[in-house]
């Protein structure tokens, strides 16, 4: 079994590298930690980075988890290959563009683009973002899924994601104690679904909607406050149509042995208990 420490970072290609640094640094209040040729490294905690944009195809997008050591790396390597996956080994000159020690990289079932890491960077430096979003890190993702069912049983049987609820056929799956750090929405295509960061506090959620709002941000969902993790958030519309999502309050669930994971309805009160409806194609029943 595959066990996944922590999500990492994520890698988003983009054509408009200059217009996904402003966006990234003045709308969604991350910091600019690096630039190399054709990349911008961003901060949102007190790791070096946890989004990179680089000059590329929007589709080409990648999301990475930590793992505990190079042994566990090239466990997961073999336990992949032996699933039929085609496992990239990353060159020495790969791992430093991804400020890791070494990492592989794979398709999950469906061809999101996943990466195992060890020892990502950490920063001795304070994360201070250039507006106030009150961001507190990068948390979660959601993930496209062409088959539920399939790419659950991935992530649950080979690598070590439970189920924490489900919202029709998509689990919200997590690897620690909170509640969850991958989701997988159904979709025809592969690719990254939403990108979550927390936020310290349900004001911050609230400001950051008046703030995007009055900047003409799309806002595809919310405020609101999801039933599931009991979290109050905010979805709006980035570079490429990627949407990011603030949330404040994600639930933890700290006794394995006690908790049971639940079943919500495909439809608007499954995503919201406050009455926001989504317009997110993946959240639409
Ligand atoms: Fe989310």
């Amino acid at each position: 079994m595959i066990k996944l420490e922590d999500v990492c970072y994520v890698r988003l290609g983009t054509p408009d590298l200059e217009g996904a640094e402003f966006f990234a640094n003045d709308y969604l209040g991350l910091e600019v930690e690096d630039r190399t040729k054709g990349a911008i490294y961003f901060k949102s905690d007190e790791r070096l980075h946890t989004l990179c944009y680089f000059e590329g195809d929007p589709s080409d997008q990648a999301v990475a988890f930590v793992v505990a050591s190079d042994t566990e790396l090239d466990q997961a390597a073999a336990s992949l290959e032996r699933l039929q996956h085609r496992v990239h080994i990353g060159t020495p000159e790969e791992a430093s563009l991804r400020k890791v020690k070494s990492f592989i990289a794979f398709d999950d079932p469906t061809g999101n683009r996943i990466e195992l890491v060890v020892r990502p960077e950490t920063s001795g430096r304070r994360y201070h973002g250039t507006r106030d979003a009150g961001i507190t890190g990068f948390s979660h993702v959601g993930l496209c899924t062409t088959d539920p069912a399939r790419d659950e049983a991935f992530w649950t049987e080979v690598c070590n994601a439970r189920v924490s609820d489900r919202i029709g056929d998509a689990p919200l799956l997590r690897i620690d104690e909170v509640h969850h750090t991958i989701a997988l929405f159904a979709s025809n295509k592969a690719g990254i679904q939403h990108i979550n960061h927390q936020v310290a506090t349900a004001d911050d959620v609230q400001r950051s909607f008046n703030f995007l709002r009055e900047r003409n941000v799309p806002i595809v969902f919310g405020p609101g406050r999801h039933v599931t993790s009991t979290a109050k958030f905010l979805y709006f519309e980035g570079p490429n149509g990627m949407v990011f999502e603030y949330s404040s309050g994600v639930s933890e669930i700290a006794d394995e042995l006690l908790y049971r994971e639940r079943q919500f309805p495909a439809d608007p009160t499954g995503f919201c208990g406050w009455g926001a409806k989504p317009d997110i194609k993946e959240f639409r029943s």
